[in-house]
């Protein structure tokens, strides 16, 4: 069974290829063309509203997530908006650090949603994750991208830029709304192992 992914990006298709291994299905990025705008206000209803469209526009099954940081003590900023708090990562860094300033509460989570939706656009599954941690003053480590090297994880000790990619997706809000959809998957559709 083919899946479109709703997104450009092949780097998230092969991320998504990983973690749906073991599921029969034919993962295929969407047509360049076909953008989806996001205008839900949280990241569930972005995740809907990309999986539905782009699944009625190509009559196919389709998934779709959105993520983001949202930060105690700026009510929830970036949120929905992290993209597009800046023109490149090191920009969104920066604001987000003078925004926050010497606020003492650091508290932050990152959190992510995902959709699947059928060829009709109705959702046939979703999950949502996060991940908690706290905004440090500087930047610290060299991988991953957008937020990484200022999130730090005090269950590990790390910032998400510290962390090899194995770690930072057992512990990570985009891991966890994985797992989250796999097994709800794997409940309706029993896998022989
Ligand atoms: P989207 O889910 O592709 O719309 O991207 C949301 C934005 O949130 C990204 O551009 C990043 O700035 C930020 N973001 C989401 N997940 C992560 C992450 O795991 N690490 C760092 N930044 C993230």
């Amino acid at each position: 069974m083919q899946l479109v992914v709703a997104t450009s990006n092949p780097g998230k298709l092969r991320e998504l290829q990983q973690y749906l291994a073991d599921l029969d299905w034919e993962l295929v990025l969407k047509p360049q063309e076909l953008e989806v705008e996001e205008t839900g206000d949280t990241f569930l209803a972005n995740a809907r509203l990309k999986a539905s469209s782009v699944a009625i526009a190509t009559n196919n099954w389709a998934i779709a997530d959105d993520s983001g940081l949202q930060v105690d003590a700026l009510n929830g900023a970036p949120g929905v908006y992290s993209a597009r708090y800046g023109a490149t990562d090191s920009e969104r860094i920066t604001r987000l650090l003078k925004e926050l300033g010497d606020e003492t509460n650091r508290n932050a989570q990152f959190a992510c949603a995902i959709a699947i939706a059928r060829p009709d656009g109705t959702i046939a599954l979703e999950s949502e994750g996060i991940c908690k941690g706290e905004i440090l003053e500087e930047a610290r480590g060299n991988h991953g991208f957008g937020y990484d090297p200022v999130f730090y994880v005090p269950q590990k000790q790390l910032t998400f830029a510290e962390m090899t990619t194995e770690v930072k997706r057992s512990i990570s809000h985009r891991g966890k709304a994985l797992t989250g959809l796999i097994s709800q998957f794997k409940q309706i559709t029993p896998i022989p192992l």
